[in-house]
């Protein structure tokens, strides 16, 4: 079936989802962040691969790390970058999502990155676009968060090197995260031994056992032996009623203290993708602690979204450019 992401050549055009990607093009934007996490510690930060092309930020919900390190990405990528200001925009004097997008598009921009809080608008975007312009979802509802999902399995490649052997566990809110449904599809297309999802019942979609994913209502049992513990915060903004019985009860419950850290392998490590709560989801001794990679995963963020990027829009990212 052909994924609407890919130009017929199988090339990425628009970056909306892990779901219908395959292992080989997961592993060349892996591959290609790679190559570019070291001009990060270059002096001079930058490498001319998308030169003349203008990317529009587009975010209608809020954001500081996907949104800064998008920019930055862009902007390493010696492309021009405007930040467009919701609040400030015509959209408050109502001018319609299409409308504001063709009117962008007639300042010959070339991607809009959108992070929007409705679940497949980004897609909406995409299939409204015209045909020089690529879309890539920082974040659209419930639904998906791909560059998030590929910056946190880079981390873990960094970390573990290999996928097949290892045991993930996913702790928290996964009825109401992006992150969690991108991160799921991204560590079962790379062939991941055994994911687990823990938490209450309220706060698992029903459907889980068809993700694939072992499921665990005790946090002491599910994190047993894991080589990655990933925590994600409660997203009140998405719940609809009392889901929890109180935030210290949460804690006691699926909050993820040293002491339950000790029950995963010696050498596992702790992710997140931030906003942390600390005391809610997660002690701030192992946010903090030796076995966090919480601002690592910041960091390569920068990396995949350069990568993401230069593949949407074609740039070939030869070594001499690279190394420029
Ligand atoms: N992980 C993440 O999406 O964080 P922001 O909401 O700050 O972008």
């Amino acid at each position: 079936m052909k994924n609407n992401q890919l130009t017929d050549s199988g090339q990425l055009r628009h970056f909306l989802t892990i779901e219908g990607l395959k292992k080989p093009l997961l592993t060349e934007i892996m591959d290609r962040a790679e190559q570019f996490s070291g001009i990060t510690h270059r002096q001079v930060k930058k490498v001319p691969i998308l030169r003349g092309k203008t990317i529009v930020n587009l975010f209608f919900e809020n954001s500081t790390r996907t949104r800064s390190t998008f920019e930055l990405a862009a902007k390493r990528l010696s492309a021009d970058v405007m930040n467009f200001n919701i609040s400030t925009s015509a959209t408050s004097k109502g001018e319609s999502l299409l409308d504001t997008l063709h009117n962008l598009e007639s300042m010959h921009t070339d991607m809009f990155v959108v992070r929007h809080n409705q679940s497949g608008a980004a897609e909406f975007i995409a299939q409204h676009v015209a045909p020089h312009v690529s879309v890539i979802n920082a974040g659209d509802g419930c639904h998906a968060h791909p560059t998030q999902a590929m910056l946190d399995m880079f981390t873990i490649r960094r970390h573990k090197q290999e996928f097949h052997h290892l045991r993930v566990a996913i702790v928290g809110d996964i009825l109401h995260s992006r992150v969690a449904r991108s991160q799921i599809q991204a560590l079962a297309t790379l062939g991941v031994g055994e994911i687990r999802v823990i938490g209450p019942k309220t706060l698992l979609p029903a459907d889980c056992q068809t993700l694939g994913v072992h499921v665990y209502h005790d946090m002491e049992a599910g994190l047993e032996g894991v080589d990655v513990i990933i925590m994600l915060r409660l997203q009140l903004e998405r719940m609809q009623g009392a889901l929890l019985p109180s935030a210290r009860e949460y804690f006691h419950c699926f909050g993820l203290t040293e002491d339950k850290l000790k029950l995963a392998k010696p050498d596992a490590i702790v992710m997140h993708p931030g906003p942390i709560n600390r005391g809610v989801e997660i002690a701030s001794s192992v946010a903090d602690g030796p076995q966090s990679v919480i601002l690592e995963q910041v960091t390569h963020g920068i990396a995949i979204r350069m990568a993401v990027m230069s593949m949407a829009l074609g740039a070939q990212s030869e070594q001499h450019e690279i190394s420029a």
